[in-house]
């Protein structure tokens, strides 16, 4: 009886690729055929087309886990992190492969996520305190306060979100998704002492207010976290910042 565990099953994958000194050839989609089977991710794939047919192939990839964010990427039509998909689950003879949409693209699916750090560190995605902390102890939270940051704090900064939304297509200054989970996850944070000083860059029409709830970020988030909900809390929590 054949053993559908290890049984191989050929896979075309198309990979757009992009060499920035290709000349007239700059852009083009190349295929390579990899046989595949169960519990082999797109990630595994990639690797093994670049170490074994053609180490030109340029992608990031770092922890293989889940965890990084760095091989956030279009496959079959949906952002995706490579190294999370199973490439059998996915029910395609063939896979197509894309660099994440609305980004500078650097090499075949290599983007540039310098912009989109840029916009994170706006909203100071980090613990602002104005006391001194206790002398003995770290910041005590409740087990209630500290659950107020659940679907917040899991978010890896990957870009699938920002890559996903229309807004941020039709705007490159937009501060996206991504930034805006970011920042609520500090204002959310009991322990954090100035929301208005993570709320400042996102007044703004490139900021909280260019979001028209198009929910793709909730779509695309390979984490199942909800950028749409931390939207409209910030909202909340500008409007009574500005009425006091
Ligand atoms: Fe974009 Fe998500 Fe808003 S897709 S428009 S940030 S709800």
């Amino acid at each position: 009886m054949a053993n559908h565990d290890t049984e191989k099953k050929l896979i075309t994958f198309r990979v757009k690729r992009f060499d920035p000194d290709g000349g007239e050839r700059k852009r083009y989609t190349q295929e390579y055929k990899i046989e595949v089977m169960k519990g082999q991710s797109v990630l595994d794939c990639l690797n093994e087309i670049r170490w074994k047919q053609d180490g030109s192939l340029t992608f990031r990839r770092s922890c293989k886990s889940g965890i990084c964010g760095s091989c956030a990427m279009t496959i079959n039509g949906v952002n995706r992190l490579a190294c999370e998909t199973q490439v059998l689950a996915l029910g395609s003879s063939t896979i197509t492969v894309e660099p994440l949409k609305g980004f500078a693209v650097i090499k075949d699916l290599a983007v540039d996520i310098d912009p989109m750090v840029e916009k994170l560190l706006a909203v100071k995605p980090y613990l602002i305190t104005k006391t001194p902390p206790p002398s003995d102890a770290e910041r005590i939270q409740s087990p209630a306060e500290r659950a107020r940051l659940d679907g917040l704090y899991e978010c890896i900064l990957c870009g699938a979100c920002t890559s996903s939304c229309p807004s941020f297509w039709a705007d490159e200054r937009y501060l996206g998704p991504h930034a805006f989970l970011k920042a609520y996850r500090f204002i959310a944070d009991s322990r954090d002492d100035a929301p208005g000083e993570h709320l400042d860059a996102l007044d703004d029409k490139h900021g909280l207010w260019r979001c028209h709830t198009i929910f793709n970020c909730v779509e695309a988030c390979p984490k199942s976290l909800n950028p749409t909900k931390a939207i409209e809390a910030l909202r909340r929590e500008l409007v009574k910042e500005k009425i006091g």
